[in-house]
């Protein structure tokens, strides 16, 4: 299949929506100054074949996508072992609700949330120490070709303002639930929200979620072995948009993980990846105009899991 002209045709109907719907996140006040009416959308095939449209090339704050890459890293080290401070339940709640963690003494429902990537991220300064943050952008840079950075100012911003992000981790560190510090858990896990990337870039980072885990660019790297690529994208469908995860999966039917960035990759397995990007966002958090975006995408050319 052709897919630079779908993505053109898809360009051509979103365009004319940009602005009339959504809003961008305002609770990072660095975010809140991202102008709405943006677009892109980049694929990339399991074959390299690449395919982009509109502000496909231009940066922007990952934020929750990077859930999926610390998650990546978590699950190569610690294998089974990850689980037991983790659930892997859908929340049905939003990304940063507290309700579930006193119920369920301290352990994150499952690793998309936030209270969920933040015990990630733990698990991670456990067992890279300092190390951990250029351990992220290393396997970033790795999956890539680029250098990529964090955005520190969109660090900064968020650590000023993080105030639920601090009751999470408090909570789960008053059930010994972290191991470090709660503030080193945070600037790590702010540092990760803040990865700076491309739709371009990120649908290449994601090339090894549609390949059974081998490396995107270096063919007999695997990242993760077949199993557990299969259950990051079990954990993308099920869990990756929050309370919206029902509503992706009736409209989209492929895994996703979203970002309040207003970032979301998708994954056709075996197929390929997808990443698209509109700042502006619906109640739940998730890309308006990235939403239908997809939904064009499987409608066109009947690519879904189901
Ligand atoms: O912790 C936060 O609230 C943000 N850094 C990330 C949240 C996020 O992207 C959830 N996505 N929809």
């Amino acid at each position: 299949m052709k897919f630079q002209p779908v993505l053109d045709e898809i360009d051509a109907e979103i365009r004319p929506l940009l602005g009339a719907g959504g809003t961008v996140a305002s609770y990072i006040p660095a975010l809140a100054r991202v102008p709405a009416a943006q677009f892109g959308m980049a694929l990339r095939t399991c074959d390299g074949q690449e395919a982009h449209a509109g502000d496909a090339n231009k940066p922007f704050s990952i934020q929750s996508v990077s859930k999926l890459f610390t998650l990546t890293l978590a699950m190569q080290r610690l294998g089974e072992a990850l689980w037991e401070r983790i659930g892997r339940e859908p929340s049905g709640n939003p990304f940063n609700s507290l309700v579930q963690l006193e119920n369920e003494q301290g352990k994150p429902r499952n690793p998309f949330i936030n209270a969920g990537a933040i015990a990630v991220a733990d698990r991670l300064l456990s067992l890279f120490g300092r190390e951990a943050k250029t351990d992220v952008l290393e396997l970033m840079n790795s999956l890539t070709g680029d250098p990529i950075s964090f955005d520190v100012e969109v660090a900064a911003s968020e650590a000023a303002t993080g105030y639920r992000n601090y009751a999470l981790a408090n909570f789960m560190k008053s059930f010994g639930k972290l191991d470090n510090d709660v503030e080193t858990v945070l600037d790590m896990y702010f540092h990760q929200c803040a990865l700076s990337m491309s739709c371009v870039q990120l649908a290449r980072a994601a090339g090894y979620l549609c390949r059974d885990g081998v490396h995107p660019w270096a063919p007999g790297v695997n990242l993760l072995t077949e199993r557990q690529t299969r259950r990051i994208n079990s954990l993308m469908l099920t869990c990756g948009t929050y309370d919206a995860a029902g509503e992706f999966a009736f409209r989209i039917g492929l895994p996703c993980k979203s970002g309040v960035g207003g970032g979301i990759v998708a994954v056709v397995p075996d197929q390929l990846t997808l990443a698209v990007w509109s700042p502006a966002l619906d109640a739940t958090g998730n890309s308006l105009l990235g939403m239908k975006a997809l939904e064009l995408f499987v409608t066109k050319t009947g690519l879904s899991v189901f």
